[in-house]
């Protein structure tokens, strides 16, 4: 097991901030920030060597790394700038995708962003939204399987759920939900913006027709890091979210050998035409996405079994000192496999969640108050550097703050 304390000095973060809040934003190690930096310093000093010659075999790497570390064929990964533009890329091509007419049907605890993305699509393409009620205090995976079985209707076109959901950090079980949307000819959209590196995931295996990601929440690469994996066949059905020289393959360098006909071809930029298509956006700082095996080995040096052991007691010890002690009810479930790295608590009703959020604030506490329709709940992020003396400072916090609010 590594030593924790030591580990944590290698996440710079604010000494003076208890932070509990992974779940938005991840913080950047200082091997991965040091090697983002130095890409920046190359960058700096000599933009047209770095972008023509130094980036296409580090983004074919990175390509290749990023597609190893998720369990997916590097052809069908593109990176985006986050989880957001994935999911955009998808519902922006929904007419190709299905045609108009039908329904989307989503779970009632996707991320609010997300659900705006499909109103907007379903909307140009004559669709309608539909949500269904989860089972969130579940304590079977097979009870969210058959929620979701007893939503599908003959008019569901679109299947869209979180992996991992965000109020609450529960884990659904994607690969069955995909199973039964498959089984129904219906298209399944993942978003996995908590998956990689909270859980142990491979896209093959989840089997969506569209897997999207985040790389800069749980696997700590650098801010700018998303992805979307298709399953095979489907990528030639999305349209990229901007046109951009990736649009044309054959005609950015007249004369040279039709790429059109290979679309999953190597080429000169370290992508295929297929990935450029839709990845490329013009000028851009790609830093990032060429940093992703730099925070992949971070966490694998550590261990990927000592960090899942490290969360499940960080949970085990959230649960008790957040919850036991306070009598707050949980509202993520303690069965292993259907909680990662979050634990969310409900609050008591009549909690001001603007005045309790300046409360921990003031507090320096960095945790996110989720408002949920029937009630307000309190999440708490607990990944390998979390310690037990921050959920502590937020224990200790809670009466006060709770009376604040
Ligand atoms: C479930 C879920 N989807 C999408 C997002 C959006 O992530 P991003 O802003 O990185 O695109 C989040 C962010 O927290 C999320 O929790």
């Amino acid at each position: 097991m590594p030593d924790w304390s030591a580990v944590r000095r290698l996440v710079p973060l604010d000494p003076t901030v208890t932070m509990l809040n992974t779940g938005s934003f991840g913080p950047t190690p200082a091997p991965v920030f040091d090697h983002v930096t130095e890409l920046r310093r190359q960058l700096a000093a000599g933009p047209t060597d770095f972008f023509i010659r130094r980036v296409p075999p580090l983004l074919w790497e990175s390509r290749h790394r990023t597609a190893e570390f998720l369990g997916t064929n590097p052809h069908r990964l593109v990176f985006t700038t986050n989880v957001s533009v994935a999911i955009n890329i998808v519902a922006g091509s929904l007419d190709r995708l299905v045609g108009t007419g039908g329904e989307i049907l989503m779970t009632d605890h996707e991320y609010g962003a997300m659900e705006w993305t499909w109103e907007r699509a379903a909307k140009a393409c004559g669709l309608t939204i539909r949500t269904f009620r989860l089972p969130t205090m579940a304590t079977d995976p097979a009870a969210i399987v058959a929620a979701a079985e007893a939503a599908f209707s003959p008019n569901t076109k679109v299947f869209f759920f979180s992996h991992v959901l965000s109020p609450t950090g529960l884990v659904l079980p994607a690969k069955e939900l995909c199973a039964a949307a498959r089984q129904r000819g219906v298209l399944s959209v993942v978003d996995g913006a908590h998956a990689p590196a909270m859980l142990p995931l491979n896209i093959t295996d989840v089997g969506a027709d569209f897997y999207a990601g985040n790389l800069h929440k749980w696997l700590l690469a650098p801010i700018g890091c998303g992805f979307l994996v298709w399953h095979p066949g489907m990528g030639e059905r999305l349209e990229p979210p901007f046109v951009s020289w990736g649009y044309h393959p054959d005609r950015y360098r007249p004369g040279t050998p039709n790429l059109t006909d290979r679309p999953d071809q190597r080429d000169d930029f370290g992508s295929t035409p297929r990935t450029r298509f839709l990845e490329f956006d013009g000028t851009r700082d790609v830093c990032p996405w060429l940093s992703v095996p730099a925070a992949i080995d971070f966490q694998a040096e550590l261990g990927w079994d000592a960090i899942r052991v490290r969360m499940a007691e960080l949970a085990e010890y959230t649960r008790r000192v957040i919850g036991e002690r306070h009598g707050l009810n949980l509202a993520t479930p303690a069965v292993p496999g259907m909680h990662g790295a979050m634990t969310a608590f409900e609050l008591p009703g009549g909690v001001n969640a603007g005045k309790l959020r300046a409360a921990l604030w003031d507090r320096r506490i960095e945790i996110p108050i989720v408002d949920r329709p029937d009630r307000l709940l309190l999440r708490v992020s607990h990944h390998f550097y979390t310690t037990e003396a921050e959920i502590d400072v937020l224990s200790d916090a809670l009466p006060e703050v709770l009376a604040a609010g």
